[in-house]
């Protein structure tokens, strides 16, 4: 049976920033190990990667660093190809969208579904910032999210929930330039009415089915997956803009396209194929290869790009009408750091670049870490002391441990040369059956894009190394010269299995794989050989070994920690401002100092505490939640801010009679808002 071909893509990642942990988890590694592990078995593969250059995200970040667009994307595609190379990541080509190919592949594409009668024009009011001349369409613009309601969703994506958006759907919008709500003013753009699409593509996504014929499994699907184009296919499908207002960007190659620009959504993925455009030239292949016939196309992304690789561009794939539509498209949930989302405006990250640069002997631990904790089908944490039980637990106290003792008893009893096995007991020939079957159950779960798992199986071929040894304990039975033979089986068996260990490991932890090769002096890159159980035939010498991996101490721990923490920026994020009032109804608020002369906690209420304020004209209660911030002892005798005539409440069965008013910031604490100067109990506040 002839092997089948692949097309692997991994998301581009947009040259604004660097990589963290979290992309690496969560795409690049996942696509690494599963191409790695397709090469092993003699696919024809293409893995293919580039930087995203275009889009609001990087006019923004320009704007933020005051530098250029052009200047941004060459300084982080510098930054990102050169942590993917540190790292190890074997793509085929890492390419840029804003090289001419890519603008020349993504205008061509764009005139042929133009042709083709893919797209409607149509004019309308859409959303523009007065202050800046400029309309506001993706990251320009934010506002709730209407899905979950979360604040600080984008025009075209909630990076809450994963929602896909269109800048009409916001909730309260506000320019991300100016910071205002926006106006209406009318545009014409070009259209892709998704609606056409509908009726494929329930087909083609719940049943793997294109014009009846089966193109995939949908069982392979990850659940979440299918979860989110359906629930955005059943929310209704619209026509969404391929274009935008914008000089930055592919130029819209045809009549009409002057000052506008290709959508990001668009251009990116197109960025898969010219990458395979360039990488094909080089190489004297056909990109059309990779994207036609019976080959298989699979994108490694995160699941905030689940819909614009599962429905948007299979729309744009077929509506081309030679191109292959996605086999699978393996999404990753996101992965959090200690206790917190990633995020890069707090700098709440672990970033790749500097791991490599602090532990550049460090990366194999890395990977091996990240795949552990793989995000395949739910959200997943990375932490420093995590990383440091695994390091020490199974990589050093299982894997090395077993290649360390295999190798160095080898040496001493035998000079380093395999010795002749003699008859296999019962206990022999259960763990060669269990390393023969292994290689098989680790295979099946790559193929199903279950790394995780898959990696847990290639340890447990080291730990039933490590069992075997245990139970048999040649050290000791070495002592006897009748044990001889016996203890010549053990190591033969433990030799074998040392060997089939560089070959399962060779996906996962490329750079051990290789040690251990030499350590061995055995080199197989063949998935096919894993299982054998004559890889290291009696009379080949072994070499030499080292320890495999140091182990991590507390130390480490608490430096990476400190790091993270000193880095962390509190960027805060404030409410929007809110609708306009007017001075009479302010000066209806009464707002004086008080001083707190007594308080105490109020019974069976985490949050609150009852309080008797001096206003200057009485002495009265009021109930303030403020019990998670200061103790009753702390607040007595400060001057505060009171709001006097709000209407009585009963809260938890005390009356309060206004409210002490508080700043709070965007850790969600609170701090009085008390007089700079000595300003007494009864003073106003206007
Ligand atoms: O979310 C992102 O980082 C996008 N730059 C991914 C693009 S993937 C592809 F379509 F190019
Ligand atoms: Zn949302």
């Amino acid at each position: 049976m002839s092997k089948d071909k692949f097309t692997v893509t991994a998301a581009l990642p947009y040259a604004n920033g660097p990589l963290h942990l979290g992309h690496v988890a969560g795409v690049y590694l996942p696509s690494d190990i599963f191409v790695r592990f397709l090469r092993m078995n003699d696919h024809d593969v293409a893995f293919i990667c580039g930087s995203d250059e275009h889009g609001a995200a990087i006019t923004l970040r320009a704007k933020k660093e005051g530098i250029t667009p052009k200047e941004i994307v060459d300084k982080y595609n510098g930054i990102i190809s050169k942590a993917f190379t540190d790292f190890g990541i074997s793509f085929d080509v890492f390419h840029r969208t804003s090289e001419s190919i890519h603008h020349e592949t993504a205008q061509e594409f764009f005139k042929v579904l133009d042709e083709k009668g893919h797209f409607t024009k149509e004019t309308s009011e859409q959303y523009y910032d007065e202050e800046y001349n400029q309309f506001l369409a993706d990251r320009y613009i934010t506002g709730d999210c209407p899905n979950c309601k979360s604040p600080n969703a984008y025009g075209d994506q909630c990076e809450k929930c994963g929602s896909a958006l269109s800048p009409n759907d916001l909730i309260n919008p506000k320019s991300t330039l100016s910071g205002k709500t926006p106006v209406m003013r009318e545009t014409s753009h070009w259209y892709l009415p998704m609606e056409r699409h509908e009726e494929w593509l329930r087909e083609w996504i719940k049943e793997g089915k294109l014009d009846g014929v089966q193109q995939h499994d949908p069982s392979k699907w990850r659940n979440q997956v299918i979860g989110q184009c359906m629930s955005w296919i059943d929310g209704g499908l619209r026509p969404r803009a391929m274009t935008r207002d914008l000089d930055w960007g592919v130029k819209v190659p045809v009549v009409g396209g002057d000052g506008k620009v290709l959508y990001v959504w668009l251009d990116a993925p197109i960025g898969y194929i010219s990458a395979t455009k360039q990488w094909a030239l080089d190489n004297n292949k056909d990109w059309k290869d990779y994207w036609t016939g019976d080959r298989k196309l699979v994108h490694f992304i995160g699941k905030d790009n689940i819909v614009f690789h599962a429905v948007i561009f299979p729309i744009l794939l077929k509506a081309h009408e030679d191109l292959i539509l996605p086999n699978n498209v393996p999404a990753s949930e996101f992965l959090n750091l200690e206790g917190d989302k990633f995020s890069t405006s707090r700098n709440w990250a672990v970033w790749l670049h500097e791991y490599l640069a602090a532990h550049p002997t460090k990366i194999d631990e890395l990977k091996y870490v990240l795949t552990s904790i793989a995000p395949e089908t739910k959200d997943s944490e990375f932490t420093w002391e995590e990383f440091r039980a695994r390091i020490n637990n199974e990589l050093a106290d299982n894997l090395g441990n077993f290649v360390n003792r295999v190798t160095v008893l080898t040496q001493k009893y035998y000079d380093g040369i395999v010795p002749t096995p003699g008859e296999f007991t019962a206990t022999d020939l259960e763990v060669i059956a269990e390393m023969k079957a292994l290689p098989q159950r680790i295979s099946d779960l790559v193929y199903a894009y279950k790394l995780r798992d898959a990696q847990a199986e290639v340890m447990n071929l080291s730990r039933l190394g490590n069992k075997y040894l245990a139970e048999t304990e040649p050290w000791k039975m070495v002592k006897d010269p009748e044990n001889a033979e016996r203890v010549q089986t053990i190591m033969y068996i433990a030799l074998q299995i040392t060997a089939n260990l560089s070959i399962v490991l060779q996906p996962f932890l490329p750079s051990t794989a290789k040690i251990l090769s030499t350590f061995l002096k055995f080199v197989s890159t063949h998935w096919e050989a894993a299982g054998g159980n004559e890889l290291l035939p009696n009379g080949h010498t072994i070499g030499t070994s080292h320890v495999l991996f140091e182990k991590i101490d507390e130390q480490f721990v608490a430096t990476e920690l400190e790091k993270l923490n000193a880095s962390k920026v509190v960027e805060p994020i404030f409410d929007a401002q809110k609708a306009e009032t007017s001075f009479d109804d302010f000066t209806k608020m009464d707002i004086r100092l008080g001083t707190i002369l007594e308080a105490e906690k109020v019974a069976k209420a985490d949050k609150l505490l009852k309080l008797l304020v001096d206003t200057g004209i009485d002495k009265r209660t009021i109930v303030s939640g403020i019990a998670q911030h200061y103790s009753p002892e702390e607040v007595i005798g400060k001057t505060v801010t009171v709001l006097m005539n709000l209407a009585p409440r009963t809260i938890r069965g005390v009356e309060s009679h206004g409210m002490i008013l508080m700043a709070e910031n965007a850790n969600g604490e609170l701090s009085f808002v008390s007089p700079e100067k000595d300003f007494k109990a009864g003073c106003g506040v206007r």
